[in-house]
């Protein structure tokens, strides 16, 4: 059986990947930053069957490689597929009223620790030589810029996301984007707040893994309706597309 590493997994984009990762018949490598966040996504997806958690710091530099490490010394599970969706602060904050502090504790969060996650995985994907997957979660907040923070950690991304699709475009790693545009919380915030669902939206997922002709591409969610009807176009562009 495949496995899934999801790094941001406690989370609502996290578990709503663990949620179709599973859906998917596939298993989950949750990294979670300690035992209460870990029991928090058993409580969000009701189980912890199929489910192996490792304790890491996946801001620091050495967080995930510690966990690749532990795959390939045989103390994990080997994994196929990675999700990673470490994000930061949601909140207003103008960009003048923004302290040094809170930004670089935005951009370390928000935009390092998925670079690390990238950076420290993406080899042993590649070493396998088999079929995989790598696919991040970025939001539309980093073209809108309603909310300065979680808008600035987004542009990173954007770019990142566009170096790694042109990198891997020949490789046997399909690397996707998935650019939201649209609030998706865990089901019960999710209820009382009237936005989607992560078991709503978990089919998204679970086409981009089942779909092969998906790759090195943005997928487009503008609303709901995307779910199903999955919209993409390829990030890589030439000058003359600009
Ligand atoms: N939710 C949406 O509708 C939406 C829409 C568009 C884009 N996005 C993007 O998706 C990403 C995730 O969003 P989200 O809504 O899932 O955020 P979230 O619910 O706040 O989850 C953030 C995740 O990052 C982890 N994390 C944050 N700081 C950490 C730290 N210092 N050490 C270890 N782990 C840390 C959290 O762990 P803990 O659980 O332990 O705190 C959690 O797993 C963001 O980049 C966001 O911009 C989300």
């Amino acid at each position: 059986m495949e496995t899934v590493l999801v790094v941001g997994a406690t989370g609502n984009i996290g578990t709503f990947a663990v949620t179709a990762a599973l859906r998917s018949k596939r298993q989950v490598l949750a990294v979670v930053r300690n035992q209460k966040s870990g029991e928090k996504l058993v409580k969000n997806i009701g189980t912890s069957e199929g489910v192996t958690f490792v304790e890491a710091d996946v801001v620091s530099d050495s967080g995930v490689r510690g966990v690749v490490e532990q795959v390939r010394a045989g103390k994990l599970p080997s994994f196929q597929h990675v999700f990673t969706c470490v994000g930061a602060d949601y909140i207003p904050t103008a960009l003048q009223d923004i302290t040094t502090e809170l930004l670089r504790d935005n951009m370390s969060r928000g935009f390092e620790s998925n670079f690390f996650a990238y950076r420290d995985t993406i080899g042993y994907l590649l070493e396998q030589g088999k079929p995989a997957t790598y696919t991040i979660c970025t939001g539309a907040m980093g073209d809108l810029g309603w909310w300065p923070l979680p808008a600035m950690t987004q542009g990173p991304l954007f770019s990142m996301a566009t170096a790694a699709s042109r990198e891997n475009e020949e490789t046997n790693v399909r690397f996707n984007e998935i650019y939201l545009a649209m609030r998706v919380e865990v089901d019960e915030d999710a209820k009382q707040h009237g936005v989607t669902s992560t078991t709503e939206f978990a089919p998204l997922y679970e086409a981009i893994l089942s779909r092969p002709e998906i790759r090195s591409s943005r997928v487009r969610v503008m609303s709901t309706a995307d779910i199903k009807d999955i919209k993409y176009e390829k990030k890589s562009r030439q000058v003359e597309d600009l």
